[in-house]
């Protein structure tokens, strides 16, 4: 009777062929009415226009300095790119940002960002050096060009102050200012997802989207300026940042939402904001997990009844626990040992079922990012008239990275329902920094 249950709660998060059809459906749908701006002003998808117009084609060369915003870590870092030989050297430094400058002050922010770069100049003897600056900022900006960008508004776990509807370019620009120390050139503002795109359109020519499964989820891609209602004029490509993390936002996808995808929304900086980003990214299927888990507990599933205070405790289910405990080279004795390290005392019962959770959460989680994909490349093959596509996704993130299952599911299900796609992957190896400085590269030539 008890594995009844428990058995019919894992099935909330197991998709049919069927609605993992209907997301591919929905999302494409979205997809095209975020571009459609001005017939579709309230368009969940985003897809905003990124004024990057083409990819590195090597002659591209210099010495800048680019800031990577937004995901586990933040970077500063020196990016050296030869040209001709295709060689980028790079040296770069993770600060930390604590938790009360990302919920502190919006000024509070932009002056520890400034002085996370003095350090480094510092460190790397380039006091005074006036380098161009590309900077990686992850969240939704609304661009007017390469170097503007006005945040939409805060996702994932920053919540600053004063910076939704500013231009997060001039913030950089005034914190710089307020230091007094060093002058910058500030050359463009670029998605992270858009970086990767970059960093791996160097190595691979045929990379035309930009996939994040991290910490938050997105994806960007290159669209035929006919199609971008936004911008002027007809002739070839732009990037789209699509922040497809907001799909579902009106309400589309509730028929596969559950109770905990709920309770997590709720429990949230944002709620109500990125519930597709909230089934699918790194920052929170562990907060799905542990919604279950109580759940199960309070059923006396589970913990022999008891919730203990850790499991009411937000985000202790990292995407690294989550990742140790479905390895399949880990005996369950071992899952017990990090359910223990994460202060839940548990029988090896216990250890299956929530290894079984946690198989279901990101396999769902993968399979909705993979119908995502799905939809996009099925797009880019009929825009273009084409009986078959050949395309390459250039990948980063910590749970496409770290997760022992996430990336091949999400390919197997790309497979699946795009089966007239031949799509290719690649890790981004180099981060996004890369990617920026080849964007700043570029910008700066045409400036
Ligand atoms: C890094 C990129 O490698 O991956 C960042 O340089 C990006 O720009 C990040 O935001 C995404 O992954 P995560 O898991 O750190 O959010
Ligand atoms: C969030 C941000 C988006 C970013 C993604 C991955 O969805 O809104 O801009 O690309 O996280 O970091």
């Amino acid at each position: 009777a008890q594995r009844k249950q428990i058995d019919k709660v894992l099935a909330l998060f197991q998709l049919t062929r069927e609605q993992l059809v209907g997301v591919q459906d929905k999302m494409r749908t979205e997809l095209e009415n975020g571009l459609k701006r001005k017939t579709h002003p309230m368009a969940t998808v985003k897809m905003l226009p990124t004024y990057v117009r083409g990819m590195p084609d090597g002659t591209e060369k210099g010495k800048f300095l680019a800031l990577d915003l937004g995901g586990t870590n933040f970077r500063v870092l020196l990016v050296k790119i030869r040209s001709g030989r295709r060689s980028v050297r790079m040296y770069n430094k993770i600060f930390a940002i604590p938790l009360e400058i990302m919920q502190g002050t919006g000024e509070e922010l932009f002056d520890h960002i400034v002085q996370c770069i003095a350090d480094f100049l510092d460190y790397m003897g380039l006091k005074g050096a006036q380098l161009p600056l590309g900077f990686t900022f992850s969240f939704p900006c609304r661009q007017a060009s390469i170097d503007k960008g006005t945040l939409i508004g805060w996702t994932k776990g920053f919540k600053a102050t004063d910076c939704e509807g500013e231009d997060v370019v001039d913030m950089l620009r005034e914190a710089i200012k307020r230091r007094n120390e060093f002058d910058l050139d500030i050359v463009a503002v670029v998605n992270d997802t858009v970086g990767t795109m970059m960093t791996c359109g160097y190595e691979d020519p045929n990379c035309e989207i930009g996939l994040i499964a991290g910490t938050g989820s997105n994806m960007c891609y290159m669209e035929e300026m006919r199609n971008i209602e936004l911008v002027e004029g007809d002739e070839g490509k732009m990037c789209i940042n699509t922040e497809w993390g907001g799909f579902g936002d009106n309400g589309c996808i509730d028929d596969i939402r559950t109770q905990y995808d709920k309770e997590v929304d709720e429990g949230s900086l944002n709620p109500g904001k990125q519930r597709y980003e909230k089934m699918t990214s790194g920052m929170y299927l562990g907060e799905i997990v542990r919604q279950i888990l109580i759940d199960l507990t309070k059923h006396g599933l589970l913990f022999r009844g008891q919730i203990s205070e850790r499991l009411r405790t937000r985000g202790i289910f990292e995407t690294k626990f989550l990742s140790q405990i479905e390895s399949d080279r880990l005996a369950l004795l071992q899952v017990r040992r990090i359910l223990q390290q994460l202060g839940l005392d548990s029988t090896c019962e216990d250890s299956i079922v929530v290894k079984e959770v946690c198989g279901a959460v990101s396999r769902r989680a993968a399979q909705l990012c993979g119908a995502g994909l799905a939809a996009i490349v099925e797009k880019r093959r009929e825009d273009q008239g084409l009986e078959h596509l050949r395309i390459t996704v250039g990948v980063d993130g910590t749970l496409y990275k770290l997760h022992p299952h996430f990336s091949r599911i999400l390919q197997e299900t790309v497979k699946e329902l795009a089966p007239k796609c031949d799509v290719t992957f690649i890790l981004s190896e180099d981060g996004s920094g890369k990617g920026a400085a080849l964007i700043t590269a570029v910008a700066k030539r045409l400036q």
